[in-house]
């Protein structure tokens, strides 16, 4: 039944499996904040990150970090559940069935599975295979409306919409078709060394930024970016990449356009924009540094926050389950 007054459901989430970095923030993380009037659930996706191997204490560590960070950037745990993916056994179990409902070929066309096997030639492994069927569990679960991310989660959002319609056909209405929230301009933050390179928390140190970077190692990598020998401050992503790109993380942060951000910078040389993005940076990430910290700090209060959201989160996931299982004709006692 349609209800027109029900809030609107928002999912994420990001997987705790390297350094999150400034494209998490300014193409994810900052946007997760941007729906006060809506139910939002932000998972650690600690179940994707397996698809690739891991150093378990390293883990476990990113995992309280990543629950630490979304904390101290301003989701409050109470109003957003904050869990981790792990803790909630439906994603897993909603994940087997719809594998029986999701065709190899769809899979194996997905660009980041193409991206990984490449990567990752010694480890293809089944789950790197079926990653955007856990994805579409994810969102599945809680009858998400919306799903914020970067662009380059924008294909698992598709094809978690495919499986959703499909599922809804045999079966009537189970679940909410989602739409994925991507903010244009800042969707898709680049390598600093190789600009026409999506910046990755899987690549070497220095071609991206980290968000927990001291200000020192901000200002560092920033004047080493990769810019152009032209001189002009301009935004033009196809001509320009890497200047752009210092551009777009100057306007995200200052949420104005990169037009206008190369507008109030103009007539000056790449040292001043260098310098502009590192202070905007800084003054944008040390607030959170900082109260990061201390929420990893008081470990008890953070572990009490997990238990309590993923019992939250189970609740709600349980629903959905127990009615696709139906759905399927799985017998219930
Ligand atoms: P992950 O962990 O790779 O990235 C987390 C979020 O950050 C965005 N992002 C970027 N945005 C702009 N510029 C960049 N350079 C950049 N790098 C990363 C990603 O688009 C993403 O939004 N499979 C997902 C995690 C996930 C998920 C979900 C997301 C698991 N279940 C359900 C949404 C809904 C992933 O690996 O994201």
């Amino acid at each position: 039944m349609e209800n027109t007054e029900k809030r609107k459901v928002v999912f994420s989430g990001i997987q705790p499996s390297g350094n999150l970095t400034l494209g998490n923030y300014i193409g994810a993380l900052r946007n997760f904040s941007g729906f006060p009037d809506a139910d939002c659930l932000y998972c650690m996706a600690d179940l994707h990150t397996l698809t690739v191997r891991q150093d378990p204490a390293q883990l476990r560590k990113r995992t309280a970090s990543l629950a630490a960070l979304y904390v101290a950037c301003g989701l409050d745990p109470e109003k957003n559940i904050i869990y981790c993916q792990s803790h909630v056994p439906a994603h897993a179990e909603l994940a087997w069935i719809l594998n029986c409902y999701t065709y190899m070929g769809e899979m194996s066309r997905m660009t980041q599975f193409k991206d990984k096997s490449q990567k990752h030639a010694d480890n293809i492994n089944v789950g790197l295979f079926a990653y955007p069927v856990l994805m579409a569990s994810d969102i599945l679960l809680y009858q998400t409306d919306i799903v914020p991310v970067g662009v380059d989660q924008k294909q698992h959002v598709e094809i978690c919409r495919d499986i959703a319609q499909r599922f809804n056909a045999l079966y009537g209405d189970v679940f909410t078709i989602p739409e994925p929230y991507i903010r244009k301009a800042s969707a898709k933050i680049m390598s600093l060394s190789e600009p026409t390179k999506k910046m990755s928390k899987s690549d070497p140190e220095d071609t991206y930024i980290a968000i927990l970077d001291s200000p020192d190692d901000i200002r560092r990598k920033i004047k080493r970016a990769v810019t152009d020998s032209d001189g002009e401050i301009r935004y033009d992503p196809e001509n320009k990449p890497g200047v752009s790109n210092l551009l777009v993380i100057l306007s995200a942060l200052k949420n104005i356009t990169p037009e206008a951000a190369a507008q109030e910078l103009q007539g000056l040389g790449y040292g001043a924009l260098k310098e502009a993005v590192a202070e905007t940076v800084i003054g944008e990430l040390t607030p959170i540094r900082q109260r990061h910290a201390e929420i990893l700090a008081d470990r008890d209060g953070l572990n009490a926050m997990l238990i309590h959201n993923a019992e939250r989160a189970q609740a709600l996931a349980r629903k959905t389950l127990r009615k696709v299982y139906k759905k399927v004709g799985l017998y219930q006692p």
